[in-house]
């Protein structure tokens, strides 16, 4: 917490430190009031550095105890976050001793070393290890850390730090100690440590290498049977990394713990990865499919920056998606990998787009948009973002689309011959894939296709055909162009690959591909390669009136105009070869029907026929999978629509067209979603996989339809089914979707089922944080409510704000996740979001400025939405004392 305004860190600043640290021993007297940190460091001068040059430590929040250097007292100053040493001994090589507590359980920042549960945990990404200790706390000094930890045996008996167990002993007064060493030099936000009562599962494998390894998964006394699938995830994980990209696991033993208290969802500490227990723990009657969805893919994600973050790691943290991208990349292609059939791989893609769609274009069109690679931060923890995992992985994908996948993992090859061991930039990583794949698109468009890590904002794609009958031509101008962003008002032509294919407007068979000038045609789809602003492509022998199918599989991060007719959108949403396309034909479909009707205030017209028929054909369609049916069927978000729109957004007026969208299709789909409803019903015992989870997916959205339309023609059968279902269901996924079907249609039914829930269900904390986020995002009625409900929620028995999970699912599921509630023309919302991230900011910054982000696109909003928001943000920027965090994100939306 500071006054006055925050220091702004630029890349261009960047310079080697004048010292290295080599290694570090570590020993901890861990007591949740104050904890003793000694310290001794090998300190290394920088050959470049002049003998005898300032060494300059960062440290915050610390009682500074003794400081000897090669065991003599030195002179030091204390100097706003930093310990400065203005005359360490001039040889290029000594000894740093420190002495310094710190107070866990006061640390509700959840940076640092903190308590939870009654045990003590760390977080040190980004930059967390000053608040334990004085350190060169920057993730190009790289030091070999030994750990030793005495705690009280009864409370603490698991002792855990990064790498191997060298010795366990009993102590005096029932204390005991572990000391630990890793052998893999690494920086300080890898570090961590873990004192606390758990218990673990634990199970032995070979790799293919066969070496032998320990894992485990530490939980609470109690959750060791919510650990199988975590378990699983992370065995399959090792396996999948060694089978896809040849890395091993590089240590004997691999530890996963789980914590109640967590900022964002796991971290992926070197051998000792941390994580938010929402990411950890599952059962068939508490955990959803997402729920088991998610779980697969963080343990993944964290497993995965053992190498691409861990072994390799980033020079400093403007290179941040250097691991993030990659690995959010790589999670990406495990759970694709998992999931198996084409139809499951092209649904888990379609998921990653809506969710870059609701997330990182908003952000990337609002007042905190930036590059992939940032060029400026004030708050590093403002930039773990969408823009720096999402669109950092698309990225990535875009390389990997240029160069085939033989070509990627040529490059990675090269990638880790040459930076293992090292801190390195994005430049570092795009320039070994390209040097492994000469004569690539990628190679000889290097310097276009890094615009992507320098340029913010969605880029905008515009293709315009036209067929020549008589000459057998289509031609396809293809236009890029992008709209400016907080510092860039210009945009320079990047390099956007368009994957694509042309379908037969008759009978919607895919056409050969034979550009002018080449031999023969190559198959029926191919990558064009865009460098310039404007460019055309002439395909030859086209022998009927093609509908083009451009960026299949979504590939590139772009918004398309392609001007397509609602004709040409039915004929690809019935046969496009490309899954995604025939998702996204329907999605604009449905868009297109929204947007008409936006202007004025009339209602919804009735849909028409050709929409619902082709809507209907996709549901009682044999040859799709549910799991696709399912994302069909489902209405574009209430977010995505606004950014669509754009400017003078009128939240409520989007809500109230989309749920008479919604109720005309509950209606004309009736006997349709009652056939999906009984077709859909998973007869086997639960298992978490994606051919049972699409079935549930889809039958749960039936039955959220018929609902909403029982409830709104007075009709009692369905909502008395749901009820049934919720009292009897067998799993989460089936009883949270029943709830949230009565929920939804503001059935009466509603409340008994929450309060029954909530009995059912005291105690355990994930499913209660599910419990608040349901009735946080609850679809809001014309008489509104939404904010009383919060409100009254806030001074419930199970609500705390100081824990994350808790806080999220109440406020970031009201602010950010209901914009109908939220976006109130009384103005209250956004009184109550101001005071809240206030509230906030004194107890957990990060997760303050997290809930701050609701506001990022005010400006967009009409009247009298955006002088109301303008005036909430200027209130939270003006108060007394911010945290640099809430600081950044709300000056940047003031000024922007
Ligand atoms: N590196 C972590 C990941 O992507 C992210 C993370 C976990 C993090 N905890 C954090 C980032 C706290 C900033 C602050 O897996
Ligand atoms: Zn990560």
């Amino acid at each position: 917490m500071r006054e006055g305004p925050a220091t702004v860190i630029r890349r261009e600043d960047y310079a080697a430190p004048a010292y290295w640290i080599r290694s570090v021993e570590l020993t901890f007297d861990l007591d949740p009031a104050k904890t003793i940190v000694a310290s001794r460091l090998t300190v290394e001068r920088h050959a470049d550095a002049a003998p005898g040059a300032p060494l300059v430590l960062h440290g915050d929040g610390l009682v500074l105890l003794r400081c000897l250097a090669d065991g003599e007292s030195v002179s030091f100053r204390q100097d706003d976050g930093l310990l400065v040493i203005d005359n360490p001994p001039d040889q290029p090589s000594f000894t740093l001793e420190i002495r310094n507590t710190c107070a866990p359980e006061k640390n509700t920042q959840l940076s640092g070393l903190y308590t939870s549960g009654g045990g003590f945990f760390t977080q040190c990404e980004a930059e967390g290890f000053r608040r334990i200790t004085y350190f060169l706390d920057r993730p190009d000094v790289m030091a070999v850390y030994t750990v030793t930890l005495r705690a009280d045996k009864a409370k603490y008996p698991v002792l855990l730090s990064n790498g191997n167990l060298l010795e366990q002993a009993d102590l005096p007064n029932g204390r005991h100690m572990a000391k630990w060493h890793d052998p893999f030099p690494k920086p300080s936000y890898l570090f961590a440590l873990v004192a606390a009562d758990l218990v673990c599962r634990e199970q032995r494998i070979t790799a293919r290498n066969g070496k032998e390894h320990l894992l485990q998964v530490h939980v609470r006394r109690g959750d060791l049977d919510k650990t199988e699938h975590a378990m699983n995830a992370l065995i399959a994980s090792v396996a999948w990394d060694e089978a896809r990209f040849g890395l091993p696991l590089d240590l004997e033993r691999f530890m996963v713990v789980a914590v109640g208290d967590f900022n964002m969802g796991a971290m992926e500490n070197k051998g000792l990865n941390i994580f938010n227990t929402k990411y950890v723990l599952a059962s068939p009657a508490t955990a959803t499919d997402d729920d088991f969805a998610g779980i697969e893919s963080v343990v993944a994600h964290e497993y995965f920056h053992n190498w691409t973050g861990n072994r390799i790691t980033c020079r400093d943290w403007f290179q941040l998606s250097l691991k993030e991208g990659l690995t959010v990349y790589r999670d990406q292609e495990f759970s694709m990998d998992m999931a198996g059939s084409a139809s499951a791989r092209a649904v888990l893609r379609i998921d990653a787009v809506r969710n870059l769609r609701a997330v990182q274009f908003p952000e990337d069109a609002g007042p905190m948009a930036h590059p992939v690679r940032p060029d400026s931060y004030s708050e590093i923890n403002n930039f773990y973002t969408a823009t720096v995992y999402e669109k950092g992985a698309e990225v990535v994908r875009m390389m990997a689309t240029l160069v085939g996948r033989a070509g990627f993992r040529a490059g990675m090859d090269l990638y880790f011959q040459r930076h293992d061991g090292q801190a390195v930039t994005c430049d570092d990583f795009a320039q070994a894939i390209a040097d492994a794949n000469p004569g690539s698109a990628l190679a000889s468009h290097l310097g276009h296709f890094k615009q992507w890590y320098a340029q913010a904002g969605t880029p905008r794609l515009q293709a315009r055909g036209s067929y020549n009958e008589a000459a057998r031509r289509y031609t396809l101008t293809l236009r890029q162009s992008g709209a400016p962003s907080p510092g860039q008002p210009e945009k320079q032509p990047g390099l956007v690959p368009v994957l694509m294919g042309l379908v037969a407007a008759d009978d919607g068979r895919a056409l050969p591909l034979k550009l002018e000038g080449e031999a023969q045609a190559t198959g029926t789809e191919r990558v064009l390669v865009l460098t310039e602003a404007e460019q055309t492509f002439t395909f030859v022998n086209v022998e009927a009136p093609p509908v083009p199918s451009l960026l299949r599989g979504f590939s590139a991060p772009v918004t398309l105009d392609d001007g397509l007719d609602d004709a040409a959108l039915l004929v690809l949403l019935q046969h496009d070869a490309d899954a995604f396309n025939r998702w996204e034909a329907g999605q604009r479909l449905s868009l297109g029907r929204l947007l008409a009707a936006l202007p004025g205030d009339a209602d919804l017209p009735p849909l028409d026929d050709a929409y619902l028929q082709a809507l209907r054909r996709v549901l009682r369609d044999d040859t799709l999978d549910p799991a696709f049916k399912d994302q069909v069927l489902q209405l574009p978000s209430e977010v995505y629509v606004a950014e669509v729109v754009g400017s003078e957004v009128n939240p409520q007026r989007i809500h109230r067209l989309r749920e008479q969208l919604r109720g005309q299709l509950a209606s004309a789909l009736r006997d349709d979603w009652v056939w999906a409803f009984e077709a859909h019903q998973v007869r086997e015992g639960y298992r978490p996989n994606a051919a049972q989870a699409g079935q549930r997916a889809l039958a749960n959205q039936a039955l959220r339809m018929l609902v909403l339309d029982a409830v709104a023609s007075g009709d009692t059968v369905w909502p008395g089914r749901a009820y049934q279902r919720f009292k009897d269901a067998g799993n989460m996924t089936d009883r949270f979707g029943a709830l949230s079907a009565l929920v939804d249609a503001q059935s009466p039914l509603a409340e008994p089922a929450l309060a029954r829930f909530h009995a059912l269900f005291a105690g355990d904390d994930l499913v209660i944080d599910k419990w608040f986020n349901l009735q946080a995002t609850a679809n809001e009625p014309a008489s509104g409510g939404g904010l009383q409900r919060v409100k009254a929620l806030m001074q419930h028995a199970d609500f705390s704000l100081k824990n994350p999970n808790r806080a999220r699912a109440l406020l970031s599921g009201f602010c950010r996740d209901n914009p109908a509630a939220f976006h109130r023309t009384d103005a209250a919302g956004y009184v109550f979001w101001a005071d809240r991230v206030l509230e906030l900011d004194a107890i957990n910054p990060q997760l303050a400025a997290r809930l701050a982000r609701a506001m990022d696109r005010w400006r967009a909003l009409a009247e009298p939405w955006r002088s109301a928001a303008r005036e909430a943000v200027a209130r939270v920027a003006a108060a007394p004392r911010l945290s640099d965090d809430v600081r950044e994100i709300v000056t940047k939306a003031l000024d922007s």
